[in-house]
């Protein structure tokens, strides 16, 4: 340990002398970073693996679901809560979902999309080609709002460095945004999710398709034809064909 000190005591006084010097800038490695705590930014947004076994994606997503497992950014959702709801998937999926957040039975398991628009999505993935462990599950909010509210804008904002981590570490080819809460809460734009459905958008150089919801699916069947229509044009963008169906 005193070795360690005097490890930090060194650099620090050059990093000291450097400065002083009119140095501004000193690249540091990755593996350097590894294991320093940080407060406010999730270490997997850093750019920061942690070293806890499993591989290093694993660690970076494990290592944030232990973070918002302990968060109460939000008082009401974190009084309120059973369970956080981190995300579920392929650490590597090519396909990623987002919804808006836990209803009772996610909060419950502490999975999303497990309830009956959960069970929705699941046949939609799966009509796609894909099993629902082969893509990418999470929500905007990792905390049920009671009764189901639609998020508030700080509950959005509180949460959305954990949504960005996980973008981050996924790095996904193509993401669905699944709802106007999804849409909203990753592009800045006002406009409806009727408009929005079915043409592309970028975040952080990955190309998002807003849909509508599963839920919104259940109360209007027929809105599955525009669903499967973005799905296909979702496949064709991943260079796959649509199964017939
Ligand atoms: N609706 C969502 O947006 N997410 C879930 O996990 C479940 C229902």
């Amino acid at each position: 340990m005193s070795n360690l000190r005097e490890i930090i005591d060194d650099t620090l006084a050059n990093l000291d002398e450097m400065k002083r010097a009119g140095v501004t800038h000193v690249e540091v490695a990755r593996e350097t970073l590894a294991g320093l705590s940080w407060t406010g930014v999730p270490p997997v947004a850093a750019g920061i693996s942690q070293k806890t076994g499993g591989t290093p994606l694993q660690q970076d997503l494990s290592s944030l679901q232990a973070q918002v497992k302990s968060c109460v950014k939000c008082s009401e959702l974190s009084r309120c809560r059973t369970n956080t709801v981190f995300g579920a998937g392929n650490p590597r999926a090519e396909l990623m979902f987002i919804g808006e957040a836990p209803g009772a039975d996610e909060d419950e398991q502490g999975e999303p999309f497990v309830g009956r628009a959960g069970q929705l999505l699941t046949k939609i993935i799966e009509a796609m080609g894909f099993r629902r462990e082969d893509v990418y599950i999470a929500n905007v909010l990792k905390c049920r709002p009671p009764e189901n509210r639609v998020p508030e804008p700080t509950e959005v904002a509180n949460c959305k460095p954990y949504l960005l981590a996980q973008i981050d570490a996924i790095q996904p080819k193509v993401m669905v945004a699944l709802g106007a809460t999804a849409v909203r809460s990753l592009l800045d734009v006002q406009i409806g999710i009727t408009k929005m459905r079915g043409n592309w958008y970028t975040f952080h150089n990955i190309p998002i398709m807003p849909t509508f919801h599963p839920a919104y699916l259940l109360r209007n069947p027929p809105a599955k034809k525009e669903v499967w229509d973005d799905m296909k044009t979702v496949l064709a963008k991943l260079g796959r064909e649509a199964p017939r169906r």
